[in-house]
């Protein structure tokens, strides 16, 4: 039987527990369609679950990559969605650091044949993620004001390109070394290291933001609150950990509960789209339009490999990247383009 390759997390641990191994290359099941994978993300979701704190993980051993570009090889049985050469996207949540992953056709969406396989990947989670919060938790509207932390990495700057889009006030939290990214989108940048945000913005916007996008947890939390108008909502999207997890979503509960005007609730891709699929089939397709517009431009951090994944893993870990970083079927990378930042 011919086989593929994927990378599968083996144990808890560092970017050295993913492990190359090789499975059949069998047919479809019914209902499924078999993707050969052109691209998939690595971001920092994937260290949560490989440290083994993330909810929607399956038991170790699996094979991480939440969100996949690909053509469809192969369909079982009863598919009528999709057809053998479509160029599709899923929302996976695993499974995507492989050369064939094998889902079921009804969480398929069609690519545009134009796009390129890297910037269309980044479209599925981070992207999503930005536009659901901006438009389907805040409803933004044009004019008003905004406070990204984190903003320089994947979710961040899908948060700043796509806040500009619907014309947004914004400031965001970055190292210095990554301003520039922020500043292409007309935000303001704000050094977390020298500064203190909540000063900063007090400041500068003594009236208070109309929204916070906090995509880091902890103390950020409470402060992001600190800098809201009355009737101001701050949305939070990311943590460090299971352990904090908790404790993040209780700071979002306190601050939308406390009697000053200001709400909070915490945004969640994946359980979302467990829930009700609709919104995320609605939205990916506008995203792949601006993208085709040339509207969006994701920040490609680093091009890998496919089965590079240890490597991309710890590129992620170090801090260095910025934007998402992507694997690559080899096809699609020129000689050495893996290790060159884009
Ligand atoms: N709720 C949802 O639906 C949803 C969806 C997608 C992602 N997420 C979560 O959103 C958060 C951000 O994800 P992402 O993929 O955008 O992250 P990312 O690309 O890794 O970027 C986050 C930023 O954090 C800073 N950073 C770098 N190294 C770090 C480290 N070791 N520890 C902490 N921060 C570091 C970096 O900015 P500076 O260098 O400027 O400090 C980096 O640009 C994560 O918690 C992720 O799990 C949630």
């Amino acid at each position: 039987m011919q086989k593929y390759r994927s990378v599968r997390l083996t144990r808890k641990g560092p970017p050295e527990v993913l492990q190359v191994v090789e499975s059949d290359l069998r047919e479809p099941e019914p209902g499924e369609a078999r993707i050969k994978i052109q691209a998939t993300g690595v971001g920092r979701t994937d260290v949560i679950m490989r440290r083994g704190y993330y909810p929607y993980a399956p038991k170790i051993p699996f094979v991480p990559g939440y969100e996949v570009v690909g053509y469809v090889d192969a369909v079982g049985a009863n598919v009528s969605r999709v057809a053998i050469g479509d160029r599709v996207a899923a929302l996976t949540v695993y499974g995507g650091y492989a050369e064939y992953l094998y889902r079921s056709a009804d969480e398929l969406v069609h690519v545009p044949a134009a796009l390129d396989a890297a910037e269309a990947v980044t479209l599925i989670l981070n992207y999503v993620t930005a536009y659901q919060m901006l438009h389907r938790s805040a409803r933004v509207q044009a004019g008003q004001k905004a406070l990204m932390t984190g903003a320089s990495g994947g979710v961040g700057t899908a948060l700043l390109q796509l806040g500009q889009l619907a014309g947004l006030k914004m400031y965001g939290t970055a190292s210095q070394g990554k301003h520039r990214l922020l500043q292409e989108t007309s935000a303001t940048p704000i050094d977390y290291r020298t500064q203190d945000f909540v000063e900063v913005i007090q400041q500068l916007e003594p009236g208070g933001l109309d929204f916070v996008f906090e995509g880091l947890g902890g103390n950020y939390i409470r402060r992001g609150f600190a800098v809201l108008r009355r009737g101001g909502k701050l949305v939070a999207y990311g943590n460090s950990g299971f352990s904090t997890l908790l404790r993040d979503l209780a700071q979002v509960q306190l601050g939308h509960r406390l009697p000053n005007g200001k709400s909070g609730e915490f945004y969640g891709i994946t359980a979302l789209y467990r829930k009700d699929r609709t919104p995320f089939f609605e939205d990916l397709p506008i995203l792949f339009k601006l993208l085709e517009e040339r509207k969006l431009k994701p920040i490609i951090g680093q091009r890998f490999p496919l089965l590079e994944a240890a490597r991309a893993n710890a590129l992620l870990e170090s801090g260095q990247a910025s934007g998402k970083i992507v694997l690559l079927a080899p096809e699609l990378l020129s000689a050495g383009a893996g290790m060159t930042p884009r």
